[in-house]
């Protein structure tokens, strides 16, 4: 078979010839990355030594993260230029395609990673190698479990084993950017390490990472196979998605890193913690606190004063610990200011109230067992941090509306200062959801206090309505 006439472009070119274990490509849309990543793998089937029968056979895992995409884009570029049928046989049952000239027969497995099942399928296989496209879009894990499964056909044959990627820019800060840029995570050297002991190929560089021009830079690369103005019309046509996306998809650069960003941009420490903390605990005043339960309960203690501003004397975070065992914890913790469980008024996660099994008692009702009185927090997560959000941006005779003794609050302050963020999902959009990690424990905990209580104290249910992360930050993606 004559495969399609291929002039790489000059930074793909240096791609084709890396004999790195991994090497990564990464460019602006329509740069001509799956087409160069596809020559790879055609490249690395014709260097496998010859069997018995004088075959040269190697397996491919074609990766991307779903099937949707996999069959949209990934396939069609492999057989605009690997016609099913001219240059081998696709199996639809296998979800494979063989390609077949002269001496080489390669298989090719297109695997998408949509559910658990589909990711351990991929981890069973033995493969000379694997291209991941769009490789922004995939758990770290998957390259790392690959790096193991390359050797087939045997370690007589197989030669250059290894995973080309190709994506569009990941986000700054992901672990797709530190890879590229950084020494490699000790997992991945570790596998690589493993991976290339008595190499029959001799030394090898572990990573090469390759980045190509943008789309309007002087070099910008396959623009003679696009059609005319396509940068241009990108630009005028993806306008509304603002500079980010542009700079990514258009220009080639690394994304803004919209992970890590604050919950809450309106905290400033010296405001609502500044030190020495100006208040102390009153027995004069009712005496409140939230409580988050799960795996990590924790516990925040506040007043409301006079004025109507809420004050966080201290909190009470845990690690591995269950309801039972977090109970005595509570009562030891409030008995440092004298507080008896009859004299407080909780606020917990709503989940805490239901699905107790036969004969287990839910949080709830083994916290009213110990004599707390307990009400069910707010559930809605916009309310609760809208409420948060509001009486922090909120200045009552001069000071905020919520203040924190951050010596007696780290984790919360820490979180307020920044450590309680929101994460991102796998395509590098922001997700409306906060990241789980031990400063957002004590943080539910103060939600479920304040969404309740401040918002039914003032009243203003409707007028408090959380922003999105995007609405604060402007379009991230
Ligand atoms: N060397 C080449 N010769 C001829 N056409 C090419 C060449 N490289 C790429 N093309 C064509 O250019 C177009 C874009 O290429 P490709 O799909 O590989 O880009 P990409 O960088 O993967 O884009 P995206 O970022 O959108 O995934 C396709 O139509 C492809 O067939
Ligand atoms: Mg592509």
């Amino acid at each position: 078979m004559n495969i399609l006439p291929y002039t790489p472009p000059p930074t793909i070119s240096r791609f084709l010839q890396s004999r790195a274990f991994i090497r990564s490509i990464m460019g602006p849309f329509g740069s001509g990355k799956s087409v160069g990543s596809v020559m790879a793998l055609v490249k690395n089937a014709m260097e496998q030594q010859p069997d018995a029968k004088g075959m040269r056979r190697s397996r491919y895992a074609i990766i991307r993260n779903t099937y949707r995409q996999l069959d949209d884009t990934t396939k069609k570029t492999i057989f605009d230029w690997l016609p099913d049928g001219v240059a081998g046989t696709y199996k639809s049952g296998k979800n494979m395609f063989v390609l077949r000239f002269g001496d080489v027969e390669s298989e090719w497995l297109f695997r998408a990673l949509d559910s658990p099942d589909d990711v351990r399928n991929l981890l069973s296989m033995e493969l000379t190698g694997a291209w991941i496209n769009e490789y922004r879009e995939i758990p770290s894990e998957v390259l790392i479990n690959l790096i193991g499964r390359l050797r087939y056909p045997e370690s007589s044959r197989i030669r250059l084993p290894g995973i080309v990627m190709d994506t569009n820019p990941p986000p700054l800060g992901s672990f797709w950017h530190r890879l590229a840029t950084e020494p490699p995570p000790a997992e991945i050297q570790a596998a690589l390490d493993v991976a290339l002991k008595d190499s029959p190929d001799g030394p090898r560089p572990l990573i090469e990472h390759f980045q190509q021009p943008g789309g309007k830079d002087e070099n910008a690369e396959n623009l003679e196979h696009l059609p005319p103005g396509y940068y241009d019309l990108m630009i005028a046509a993806n306008a509304d998605k603002g500079e980010d996306w542009l700079n990514v998809h258009v220009h080639g650069n690394y994304g803004p890193d919209p992970s890590n960003l604050p919950v809450y941009p309106q905290y400033r420490a010296n405001l609502h913690a500044p030190k020495p903390f100006p208040y102390r605990y009153n027995h004069g005043l009712t005496t409140y606190v939230g409580l988050d339960f799960g795996r990590t309960p924790a516990a925040v203690l506040a007043q409301q004063l006079k004025n109507d501003r809420w004050v966080v004397f201290s909190e009470l975070t845990t690690v591995n610990c269950t309801t039972e065992e977090f109970i005595p914890k509570l009562a030891a913790w409030l008995a440092r200011w004298d507080i008896k469980p009859s004299e407080v008024k909780c606020y917990g996660d709503p989940a805490g109230s239901y699905g107790s099994e036969q004969n287990r008692l839910t949080s709830f009702q083994m916290l009213r067992r110990e004599g707390f009185v307990i009400i069910k927090g707010e559930r809605s997560p916009e309310k609760r941090l809208g409420a948060v959000r509001k009486l922090l941006a909120t200045i009552i005779d001069g000071r905020p509306g919520l203040m924190i003794d951050a010596e007696e609050a780290p984790m919360l302050a820490e979180g307020f200062a920044g450590a309680y963020c929101f994460k991102r999902n796998q395509e590098g959009e922001m997700n409306p959801d906060p990241r789980k990690n031990k400063y957002s424990h004590p943080h539910d905990a103060l939600q479920h206090l304040l969404g309740r209580i401040a918002l039914s104290a003032g009243g203003q249910q409707d007028a408090i309505k959380a922003p999105t992360p995007w609405s604060l930050y402007g379009k991230t993606a």
